[in-house]
């Protein structure tokens, strides 16, 4: 299992040391909320440039914004490697954005709120790199999974088998060892783990823990 580790709950006046604390993960997760689609305000695509001064990990970035059309850009220069925005926030242009976003040669990903049914994504499967399955309302930390996800994972496993596409999985909220268990029964390759690594001593360890669930 690959583990992204979002420092969305990190000490932010500490960046460089909690950053720094994460590095066993070969990923990492920028959650970006604009006040606007999620009620939440945490960064723009500075925070990459700030990072990636002392990280050389993949940067997931994760747009919760409500136009991802206007900004993708902004965040590939910032040194994305994989930009992922909300169906709910692109819809029927989403097609549109993930060209753009690999016409720029950027990984691209699309994530749906846990309200939106899965299938609405179905149009966007055979081009996505990845689907990143909101397992809590978006918007902030340390909140409970939600189980209905691993339907959604299964659905998408699903889809992938069937018509042999690439994307990878991802799951993002309220993961701990037991609920990344059960996403990767499902079928998930990625967990994004906020609290649970942020509030361990030893976040070394909870991130080879959840690496091998
Ligand atoms: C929520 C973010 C998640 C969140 C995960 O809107 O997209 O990445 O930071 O935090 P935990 O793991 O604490 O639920
Ligand atoms: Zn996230």
């Amino acid at each position: 299992m690959i583990c992204a580790p979002s420092f969305l709950t990190a000490d932010f006046s500490q960046l460089e040391t909690e950053i720094v604390s994460l590095k066993k993960a070969k990923w990492l997760h920028f959650d970006v909320m604009d006040g606007i689609f999620v009620p939440n305000l945490t960064y723009g695509e500075e925070m990459l440039d700030r990072v990636k001064a002392f990280s050389n990990q993949f940067f997931d970035c994760h747009l919760m914004i409500a136009n991802p059309l206007e900004r993708y850009r902004d965040f590939i220069d910032a040194g994305a490697d994989m930009i992922t925005f909300h169906y709910e926030a692109a819809k029927e242009k989403s097609a549109n954005l993930i060209a753009k976003i690999k016409g720029r040669g950027c990984l691209s990903g699309m994530s749906i709120k846990p309200a939106t049914k899965a299938d609405l994504l179905d149009p966007f499967l055979k081009d996505l790199d990845l689907v990143l399955v909101m397992s809590v309302e978006p918007g902030k930390g340390g909140q409970e999974f939600m189980p209905e996800a691993l339907d959604k994972i299964r659905y998408y496993a699903d889809q992938r088998s069937k018509n042999n596409y690439h994307f990878l999985i991802e799951v993002d909220g309220g993961i701990n060892d037991k609920t990344a268990a059960m996403a990767k029964t499902s079928g998930a390759d990625i967990v994004v783990a906020g609290s649970y690594i942020i509030n361990q001593k030893d976040r070394e360890k909870a991130i080879e823990v959840l690496e091998n669930v």
